[in-house]
């Protein structure tokens, strides 16, 4: 009789994780998000002296792309937070990350984010979405640890509007969420987010033509996927600090 104890979806997600990192896959996701992701990070406003939030930061490519643009003088020191719960990631992301001194990185689940609450103004969280096993939990996590109007971007490749995106499901070895914008907007309101609102942001970057890829049929339909784009997700944290005329918090 086996007497291993069953895996929970977080620690198999960590298992599954650290091999992408052992794999070298961290620093190689750069590649295929940075287009999408700068993009997202000119509609973010970032200012120095902000305080963000990297969920799922994998090697912290990002979590350091964020950390120059908020830390100029004189007008505030910003501090960028990466977590993730691949233990693996997190170590190659502090490696990586030496020279930074407004950066730091957290192993951790978006189930239990590990900061207070009320701290973040702004939070990023790249292709990392869709794997949380409860994404309402998630939510309710990113609500708690978001400054009273902090701004929450999630940017995911897979959902439902991108038909592309779904030929690689089969070959996840962990199990994922497949929703289409419309669903997405829904929970994030039942969540109290306010402006919720989506947007598709293409992938322009230019596919060789020798371009091997496991991951699509084929090189047209990765171009496809590229032009239809990734999803992301805008929403704000509302200031519950300031009830409405003729409520009371007590
Ligand atoms: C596809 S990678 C993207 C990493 C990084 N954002 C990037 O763009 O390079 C997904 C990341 O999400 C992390 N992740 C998955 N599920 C998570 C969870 N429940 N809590 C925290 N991080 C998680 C993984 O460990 C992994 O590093």
């Amino acid at each position: 009789m086996s007497t291993d104890k069953p895996q929970s979806p977080d620690e198999r997600l960590q298992q599954e994780f650290n091999r992408w990192a052992d794999a070298g896959e961290g620093p190689k996701m750069e590649n295929h998000h940075l287009d999408i992701t700068e993009k997202t990070m000119r509609r973010m406003d970032l200012r120095p002296g902000e305080r963000v939030l990297d969920l799922g930061c994998g090697s912290g490519w990002a979590t350091r792309l964020l950390a120059r643009m908020v830390s100029d003088w004189p007008q505030g020191f910003g501090q960028v937070v990466g977590v993730d719960i691949s233990d693996e990631m997190i170590r190659q992301a502090r490696a990586a990350s030496k020279d930074f001194e407004n950066v730091m990185f957290v192993i951790g689940s978006a189930a239990q984010i590990p900061w207070e609450e009320n701290f973040f103004d702004k939070v990023l969280s790249v292709e990392s979405f869709y794997y949380y096993p409860d994404q309402d939990r998630a939510l309710a996590e990113l609500f708690r640890v978001m400054a009273p109007h902090g701004r929450l971007f999630i940017l995911i490749n897979l959902y439902k509007d991108n038909p592309y995106s779904l030929q690689w499901v089969p070959k996840l070895m962990v199990p994922v969420h497949v929703r289409s914008a419309a669903e997405y907007v829904d929970l994030l309101k039942a969540h109290a987010f306010e402006n919720v609102e989506y947007a598709q942001i293409p992938d322009d970057t230019p596919t060789a033509e020798n371009y091997q890829t496991t991951s699509f049929h084929s090189l047209d339909d990765l171009k496809a996927f590229k032009r239809v784009g990734a999803l992301l997700l805008m929403a704000s944290k509302p200031d519950v600090r300031n009830p409405a005329p003729g409520y009371t918090v007590y």
